[in-house]
């Protein structure tokens, strides 16, 4: 038998990302190939980028320039881009980085294995087509070996709603939705090969609307069906857009017992001036109703967000409504970025905020956001949480996992494995993680 051939990915960006570097490992694994840790062992190299804010390209670009000496050495070497660069430069990469093979976008990559015969046969490879097949279904079904206690699932792609600043709707074009059986299919394959907590991706997942056997179904829909698999102990979903929060998934929250407390639903601003800007067809104060609508269906439920400061004409009064909705929300997570123009969006060409105006006011709400983290985090204490334990923690003898809150929990000292759920009483609040012991 011939060694196999060895392919080192490298994932930036979004949890989609992550979900694709594994399908595309997949994809790579029917050509001979196995994943390797280092770039030096490797056969193929593959970088999935993403484009969704500044310096991304320029990243990707001094990350191919390191390659030079190993190309030099190895010129059996493949080296490919792929992702949500390779979908916004195309041609481009290989007209800059003559190293590049082969370039393919994020909704052509079950097309890898001939791409990769192509290098093969010393030619480069580009495929940056929004094809009409259906790229899950034309990948191979997944291998059957165990795997850890999480997993993520996209189900969705795509995105219709063109905010002023986003790349996403070129990038990874049109929404769309995978049929629901296929997605159980996999979820119930997961659970075969251990997986007990699944996380749905999407650009928009809540506006999931997949073929079911009765018409389209709901995001809500698709996670009670989830709810009924045994094995499967917790479903998470992520990234939703505050106007697809349809009743019947806030609903959900109340009552779906394997449906986690915890919510990532991005606001960006809380000025309605910005929000009507950027596209975002809702306002601050319809955010923060529904909100409250989430509340009394999950009392506990544990909110996260999104925000972009220094948006074009973002005055410091735009942003003091940014940071009084930060107040009445109190996120356990949030994520705040500085605006980055992105060629091709409609924001690109408007006036923009002085750099170091926007670096101050990213610092303050940063400052806000991780005083509201810690806060919650620390009112844990004393509580019992649900822990599922992934894997060893730093010390020895110890486990880490995470609570229903998404917050990573260590306990030392118990007799666990990676895949138990226990209860475990909160201890202590450090950094960026909560201590405790097993009940
Ligand atoms: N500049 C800064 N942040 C951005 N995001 C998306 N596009 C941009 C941009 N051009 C942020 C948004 C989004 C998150 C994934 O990235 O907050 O929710
Ligand atoms: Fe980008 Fe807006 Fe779509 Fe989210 S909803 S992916 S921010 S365009």
């Amino acid at each position: 038998m011939s060694e196999p051939k060895k392919l080192y990915i490298k994932t930036y960006g979004c949890q989609m990302n992550v979900y694709d570097s594994e399908r595309m490992s997949e994809a790579l694994g029917g050509q001979g190939y196995v994943e390797t840790q280092s770039p030096e062992d490797a056969d193929m190299i593959l970088l999935n980028t993403c484009h969704i804010r500044e310096k991304a390209a320029e990243k990707v670009y001094s990350e191919l320039g390191r390659f030079k000496g190993l190309k030099a050495e190895k010129p059996d070497l493949k080296i490919g881009v792929a992702g949500c660069v390779a979908q916004a430069e195309g041609e481009e990469i290989m007209r800059r980085q003559p190293l590049v093979d082969l370039v393919v976008g994020p909704q052509s990559y079950h097309r890898l294995p001939e791409l990769e015969a192509k290098t093969r046969a010393g030619e480069k490879a580009l495929d940056t087509d929004f094809p009409e097949e259906d790229k899950f279904e034309k990948l191979k079904n997944r291998p059957k070996a165990k795997r850890g206690p999480t997993a993520f699932l996209t189900v969705q792609e795509g995105c219709d709603k063109f905010c002023a600043f986003c790349v996403v709707p070129y990038t990874r074009g049109a929404e769309v939705s995978r049929p629901a059986d296929r997605i159980l299919r996999e979820a119930q394959d997961l659970v075969e090969r251990g997986v007990r907590e699944i996380t749905l991706l999407g650009q928009n997942v809540n506006a999931y609307h997949g073929a079911g056997p009765d018409g389209d179904m709901t995001l809500a829909g698709l996670i009670w069906e989830l709810n009924k698999i045994d094995g499967l102990e917790r479903i998470r979903f992520t990234t939703s857009h505050p106007n697809d929060m349809t009743d019947d998934l806030i609903e959900a929250h109340g009552t779906c017992e394997k449906l986690m407390p915890y919510l990532h639903l991005p606001v960006q601003s809380g000025s309605d001036k910005i929000l009507k800007r950027m596209n975002r067809s809702h306002t601050a104060e319809s955010y923060l109703r529904l909100i409250e609508r989430i509340r009394e269906a999950r009392p506990d439920i544990l909110m996260s967000g999104d925000f972009i400061v220094g948006f074009p004409e973002e005055t410091e009064e735009d942003f003091q409504a940014t940071l009084d909705l930060v107040e009445q929300v109190r996120y356990g997570y949030a994520y705040s970025f500085k605006y980055s123009t992105r060629p091709g969006t409609p924001a690109a060409e408007r006036p923009q905020v002085d750099p170091q105006e926007a670096d101050d006011r990213l610092q303050r709400l940063q400052a806000l956001i991780t005083r509201h983290q810690r806060e919650i985090q620390d009112a844990m204490v004393g509580r019992t949480v649900r822990v599922l334990f992934e894997k060893p923690g730093r010390l020895a003898g110890q486990m880490v996992g995470k609570s229903e809150y998404l917050h990573a929990v260590h306990v030392s000292g118990a007799d666990l494995s990676a895949g138990d759920l226990r209860n475990v009483r909160i201890k202590a609040s450090g950094a960026n993680s909560l201590a405790g012991e097993v009940l």
